[in-house]
């Protein structure tokens, strides 16, 4: 019993002599910390405002909201009126102005267009793109612009793309959700739209149908490889540049991640473009209808150009890279959240398949086929509903800015070269002082009118396509596109959320929901495509 005590007692003077050594450190650092803590709770009772920290900036807070920033941003933007100066630490580059402000938004989209390019800072943290259109400035950009846009207008484009997709619906859609029907199991709707738009983009792109959509679910790294790049050029932005580019070097962390997949991007477009060319040279380029290959032509198209690197094949790759994102991620996206949306509210669902018969009955005969490809224009109730979609989840939620020239914005902000400017378009959609006391609410009715006509709104009110010279030009193949692949379900399924599934959007360039969306699916009736 004498021992324990000792040995206790001898234990407790081991601690309290340590317990002194340290305490010279241990003591000014907790007075510190309870300092930080104090000043923290005292700050968040009156306003969500992060607080500025000397040295350290707004970081702490941006490190706290990193996994869920959408909706603080929009609270702290409600608050301060539409605009917000973020502070990042001392010298670390990261100062930010968040702006929602839509004369903000017209100014340096439209109006003041020469002055906001994109720039070298949006260069680095897009590195990968190389000189994809979406990354060049100036002439490079405006003759990529002009090719890429005339070969999308073409009328043997638009049939091209129209035989894709509804390839895809029957070869891979269709068979995979009769085959989740079957099981009666749940299914990750997000993933099966990941891999329609991805199947149908690299087949527009390269000729080359990788079949990701297939009941074996099989995995294709680059896929995940382009999730994977979307997610760490989210995570450069909260981080400061010179450390990301420290990482960078060095290949660890986020960056790791990042080498991984652009390595394996590259592999899969350049494997792709080694079979294109051969094919290039033995068919040759038709623009005769049936004959049409978006691959062969922007092959043909860019021939001659190197871009910035002086490499012809990279700056194929940079183009493709670019495109293959931009169609791929922003369609399957607004998809998702569809049927989020509308497995939130059924009423609206109801609207949509009560508009399809309607239509489908005055057509009568009609394969199911042309009559979407019919009325695609006509489905009031389904536009209203993805422009909603649109509204409250843009694929792309954020534009990164920075002018060439200072500059004063309509909100009164200074601007200078050294400043980011960050357009909140996600957040845009959730300004009451933009699109009312109801803007939370998804209401299709907001987008016709009583007599069925659609209503349209100015870009810089509605920037889900981006405003300005620099706006998308896939707007209308992805309406028709996601028109063909929600009405064929809507019309034929029943599709119902897992019940607790809560969705939230995911920290991405793309907003992606986080955890993908599981539903459960019933067929409606015996009906055939
Ligand atoms: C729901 C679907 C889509 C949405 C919401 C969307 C949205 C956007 C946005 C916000 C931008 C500006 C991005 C930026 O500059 O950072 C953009 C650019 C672009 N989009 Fe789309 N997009 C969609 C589908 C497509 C499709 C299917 C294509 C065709 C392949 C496409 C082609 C492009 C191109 C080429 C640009 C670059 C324009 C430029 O910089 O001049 N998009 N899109
Ligand atoms: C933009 O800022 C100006 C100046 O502060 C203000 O008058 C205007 O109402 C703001 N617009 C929006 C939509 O917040």
């Amino acid at each position: 019993m004498v021992e324990i005590l000792w040995h206790f007692v001898s234990h407790l003077t081991f601690f309290s002599m340590a317990f002194l050594e340290y305490s010279t450190i241990l003591f000014p650092f907790l007075i510190f910390v309870s300092v930080v803590i104090i000043l923290y709770r005292y700050q968040n009772k009156n306003s969500i405002i992060p607080t500025n920290w000397p040295i350290i900036g707004m970081l702490p807070t941006a490190l706290a909201v990193m996994n869920q920033p959408h909706d603080y941003i929009t609270n702290v933007l409600a608050q301060t009126g539409g605009t917000f100066l973020f502070k990042g630490p001392w010298l670390s580059g990261m100062d930010m102005l968040l702006t929602t402000n839509t004369s903000d938004i017209h100014h340096i989209m439209t109006k003041n267009f020469a002055n906001y390019p994109r720039g070298q800072k949006f260069r680095n943290m897009f590195d990968i793109l190389g000189d994809g259109i979406s990354n060049t400035d100036g002439k490079l950009w405006e003759f990529q612009r002009k090719t890429i846009m005339s070969l999308l207008k073409l009328p043997s484009f638009h049939s091209l793309y129209k035989k894709t997709i509804w390839n895809k619906v029957e070869s891979g859609l269709f068979p995979v959700l009769e085959y989740v029907v079957k099981q009666g199991a749940t299914v990750d709707l997000q993933e099966i739209f990941q891999k329609f738009t991805f199947d149908t983009i690299c087949t527009l792109l390269f000729d080359h149908d990788p079949r990701s959509m297939s009941t074996e679910f099989p995995h294709i790294p680059c896929e995940k490889a382009l999730s994977d790049m979307e997610e760490v050029i989210f995570r450069r932005q909260a981080t400061p540049p010179s450390f990301w580019k420290l990482q960078k070097l060095l290949r660890i962390g986020n960056e790791k991640k990042m080498s991984d997949a652009w390595k394996t991007i590259d592999q899969f477009i350049y494997k792709c473009l080694s079979q294109k060319q051969v094919d290039f040279t033995n068919t040759g380029y038709e623009l005769q209808d049936g004959y049409f290959k978006l691959s062969t032509a922007l092959v043909r198209e860019f021939k001659d150009q190197s871009g910035t690197s002086g490499d012809p094949n990279k700056f194929l790759r940079d183009n493709l890279l670019n495109l293959m994102l931009a169609g791929r991620d922003t369609t399957s996206v607004t998809l998702s959240w569809l049927f989020y949306l509308l497995g939130k509210n059924p009423i609206v669902e109801d609207k949509i398949r009560e508009e399809l018969q309607t239509k489908l009955e005055t057509n009568t005969g009609m394969q199911w086929k042309d009559f979407i490809s019919k009325e695609s224009q006509n489905l009031v109730h389904l536009h209203g509903a993805l422009c909603e979609v649109l509204r409250l989840y843009p694929a792309v939620p954020f534009q990164y800015k920075s002018p060439i020239k200072p500059d004063s914005l309509p909100s009164g902000n200074q601007v200078d070269p050294d400043s980011t400017i960050i357009l909140c378009y996600y957040n845009m959609g959730r300004m009451e002082s933009i699109w009312g006391e109801d803007c939370l609410e998804f209401k299709p009715e907001r987008w016709f009118s009583a007599t069925g006509e659609i209503i349209h709104q100015p870009s810089y009110k509605f920037p889900a396509f981006n405003v300005g010279p620099r706006t998308c030009l896939g707007k209308d193949i992805s309406f028709f596109n996601m028109k063909i692949v929600a009405a064929t379900i809507i019309h034929h399924y029943h599709v119902q959320l897992v019940e607790g599934h809560f969705a939230v959007p995911s920290s991405s360039i793309m907003l992606e929901i986080k955890h993908g969306m599981k539903v459960r699916l019933t067929k409606r009736h015996e009906l055939k495509i």
